[in-house]
């Protein structure tokens, strides 16, 4: 297990975003955290990240407890986060992204050949096909753009991948094209946690799904003992869907 929280909590003011959280990230497998809007997911990712702090329970990292003052601390230990917002530069080239604050230096000049060449190379071995390093990153797709963050992430040498709704703003194809490289960070030994609230995305390349609800856990699952459709009607809250079609439905 590379991260573990034992019943995590976290309070903003009056408000309770987080209470009794439990869950573990192992390499080489991706972890769902999924729930609805408000459910604390961003919350919990931010205390493994190192933006926010735990007011109660416990944060391990390779079983031993931290509290990370800053997400540099967290980058430092290997745990690398990749915002919606991604932190990118737009007008900037993809190999410049793909470098931003590590630039490779060859004495104190930034080394413009071996950036671009590295940065070609570690998208094409993660299968990211994007013609020409030299494009602005705020010419590519919604999803090329996570592609090239997730490839970042790995090539910086994460051991954990923390993504927040990477999928959620994007179409089919491209939500497929995000799910594709998160199994590959997967399959080079990452750990991932992977934040959505579309099931579809989760199910078919998770191994283990938290479900959050209105801060609290509403457990956490291993995939062979829930099915898709369970998960979402987890997700769903049931009950509340079923009233919802009998609302709708036409009299
Ligand atoms: N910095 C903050 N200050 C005050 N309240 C906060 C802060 N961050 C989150 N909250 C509150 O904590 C709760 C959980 O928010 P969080 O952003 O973790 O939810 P989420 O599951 O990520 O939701 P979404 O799907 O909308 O992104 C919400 O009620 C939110 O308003
Ligand atoms: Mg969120």
């Amino acid at each position: 297990m590379i991260l573990q929280t034992r019943d995590i909590g976290k309070t903003f003011g009056s408000v309770l975003a987080l209470r009794g959280v439990s869950m573990g990230v192992e390499e080489g497998t991706v972890t769902c955290v999924l729930g609805d809007n408000g459910a604390g997911k961003s919350t919990l990712i931010k205390i493994l990240s190192g933006v926010h702090q735990h007011d109660t329970g416990s944060y391990l990292v390779d079983g031993a407890e931290v509290r990370f003052a800053s997400p540099r601390e967290a980058l430092d230990r290997g745990i690398a986060t990749v915002y919606q917002d991604l932190a990118m530069i737009p007008l900037m080239s993809v190999w410049r992204n793909f470098f931003l604050g590590s630039e490779p230096r060859r004495g104190p000049a930034f080394d413009v050949a071996r950036a671009r060449r590295v940065a070609a190379e570690e998208l094409r071995a993660m299968g990211i096909d994007i013609r020409d390093v030299d494009q602005p990153v705020g010419t590519l797709s919604g999803g090329e753009r996570q592609s090239v963050a997730i490839a970042r992430a790995v090539y910086f040498g994460a051991r954990v991948l923390i993504l927040d709704e990477p999928t959620s703003a994007l179409g089919v194809k491209q939500a497929g094209v995000v799910l594709r490289y998160i199994a590959r960070a997967r399959d080079r030994g990452l750990g991932v946690v992977f934040i959505t609230h579309n099931p579809h995305h989760a199910y078919p390349v998770g191994d283990r799904f938290l479900l959050l609800n209105r801060g609290t856990s509403m457990g956490e699952y291993a995939k062979a003992d829930i099915g898709k459709d369970e998960l979402t009607t987890l997700m769903a809250g049931g009950a509340e869907l079923e009233e919802l079609a009998h609302e709708l439905r036409r009299e």
